[in-house]
């Protein structure tokens, strides 16, 4: 399989080239400038190298260098940003600052005739973010793109295959660069675009079934989309050979957890072994009101109640889990980055010992994992389901946690779903969801006075989930979502619709 090494200089697009690269069907991996050397690079057969962007001038002391013996290696390199200014100064050139060269945004952009640029307009509309510019191209390089403040906006050395560019072709605001991509990949790197989800799934059944043998393999599913595909595809590969160990601890949405069994005993072959626990966490939580505590110990009784069961029946043979490749990325923003373990990782009790950890889809991205997903025959609504947190509705209930309550979350939460279904705005959403924020208010009901349990709707926009915008629910949507709560559910008397942005709120209350 041919694959292209993303070189991270620290920019914050690193993730976004390397799905762009696939997105053209071929395999990209990240890693930090710092953590692979140009022989490493050599060895590894990579056919192109991209070096992204980055924040730093190429003079600070603490900018990220890399070996200039990268650039006789004999390997493709397109430079990005700061990586374009990187291969500059690499080449022995120089690279200036002045105040009015800087560019921000949507710039146009006048190109020559290159390969890099097959298919491209002579002027088209580019993504520039920086301050820095290339004033001439080094010895050996020739311009071969400029904008009105950028006399170098690219450049290239063609007998070597160093393409370097100042705008941003990743980002969808560069009209072209999606084609620029293509271009370099397959005019110059000569790649065939091999990396597509079918044969990846053929050849990770494959290598599953040698890796696994006859012996057993136990999985840990959530019903997230990361461990429900992993469950698909060990299933393709292992069938009954494979056990899923689903710990339902009365926390999930509305016949969630139901769903979850019906979906993997129906659809796939395999042991499933689903664990009600209800009751255990209802009483580990009881009179907890503290987020933290609850999460705490939400966690603990989740690790416990499955690993005991692991130690039980299925301690020996293989363990797996969903990790994606997002998950185990690190970046090159400094020498302090760490992969950070992900929640959805769990450490391996040392008293437990497997032959090994299979983690099928550690190579994807979300979007490829959801496609491997859909061609598995999973539920849409599995494969596109919303991120869910780890302790559920846990922390949706503010305050303690009791049937009761979550209950009634639950009722409010499963009309909120199915109205927003019923109209289409739910695919619009990043995340939605009820919350009981533990209020009483007064009403009146007929002729009634109440006083009964508030919910709150919390609906978010996002991209990413560091930051988020409330979503702007048409006010009849959320008339019928507030009229059908307070009708149908026992004990709720008054909706409201939480309009903060993350920040400062989070998307959780808790
Ligand atoms: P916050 O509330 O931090 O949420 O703005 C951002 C995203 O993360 C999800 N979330 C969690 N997911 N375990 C998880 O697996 C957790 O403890 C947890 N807390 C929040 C949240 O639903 C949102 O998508």
């Amino acid at each position: 399989m041919q694959k292209i090494l993303v070189l991270d200089f620290g920019g914050q697009y690193n993730q976004l080239i390397a799905r762009r690269v696939r997105d053209l069907h071929i395999y990209a991996e990240i890693k930090p400038y710092n953590k692979i050397t140009v022989d490493e690079i050599r060895q590894a057969g990579y056919a192109g190298v991209i070096f992204t962007g980055g924040p730093n001038s190429v003079y600070d002391p603490a900018s990220p260098h890399y070996d200039p013996a990268i650039l006789d290696a004999g390997i493709p390199i397109l430079g990005i940003c700061y990586g374009c200014q990187l291969i500059a100064y690499m080449a022995g050139g120089t690279v200036a600052s002045a105040e009015n060269s800087s560019e921000y945004g949507k710039i146009e952009l006048t190109v020559d005739d290159d390969i890099l640029f097959d298919n491209v307009p002579k002027t088209s509309v580019c993504w520039m973010s920086h301050r820095d510019y290339i004033p001439a191209p080094p010895e050996g390089f020739s311009v071969i793109a400029s904008t009105d403040q950028c006399p170098v906006a690219a450049m290239c050395d063609e007998s070597r295959k160093i393409y370097a560019v100042q705008f941003h072709p990743e980002v969808t605001h560069t009209e072209y660069g999606k084609q620029l991509l293509r271009n370099f990949l397959y005019s110059v790197c000569g790649c065939t675009g091999d990396w597509q989800m079918d044969s990846f799934i053929e050849d990770t059944v494959a290598s599953l079934r040698e890796q696994i043998g006859d012996k057993g393999v136990v999985l840990g599913l959530s019903g997230g989309v990361d461990s429900s595909v992993a469950a698909a595809l060990l299933s393709k590969a292992v069938g009954r050979q494979l056990t899923c160990v689903f710990v339902d601890q009365g926390l999930m949405r509305k016949d969630e957890g139901d769903f979850v069994e019906q979906t993997f005993t129906d659809l796939f072959d395999m042991n499933f072994v689903r664990i009600n626990c209800q009751e255990e966490f209802l009483s580990k939580l009881k009179g907890l009101t503290d987020p933290e505590d609850k999460r705490k110990v939400i966690g603990t009784e989740f690790y416990n109640v499955f690993w005991n069961k692991i130690r039980e029946d299925y301690g020996s043979g293989f363990f797996a889990q969903g990790t994606i490749y997002p998950d185990r990325i690190e970046s090159g923003k400094g020498d302090a980055s760490k992969i950070k373990t992900h929640h959805n990782q769990v450490g391996v009790p040392q008293d437990i010992r497997f032959e090994g950890v299979i983690e099928p889809l550690k190579d994807l991205f979300k979007d490829e994992v959801r496609a491997v997903g859909e061609k598995l025959g999973l539920p849409h609504d599995l494969v596109w389901r919303q991120p869910f947190p780890g302790p559920g509705l846990g922390v949706r209930v503010i305050g303690e946690v009791t049937a009761e309550r979550v209950r009634i979350l639950q009722e409010a939460d499963a009309i909120l779903r199915d109205e927003m279904d019923k109209c289409g705005y739910a695919e619009k959403m990043s995340q939605f969801f009820a919350v009981l924020p533990g209020v009483k208010t007064v009403g009146v009901m007929g002729d009634e006075r109440t006083y009964s349990e508030l919910v709150a709707i919390r609906a978010v926009t996002t991209d990413d989930f560091m930051t988020a915008d409330w979503a702007k629910i048409p006010y009849d949507i959320l008339g019928r979502v507030s009229n059908r709560i307070i009708n149908e559910v026992d004990r709720v008397n008054r909706v409201v619709y939480d309009i903060t942005s993350k920040p400062p709120g989070t998307v959780e209350w808790e």
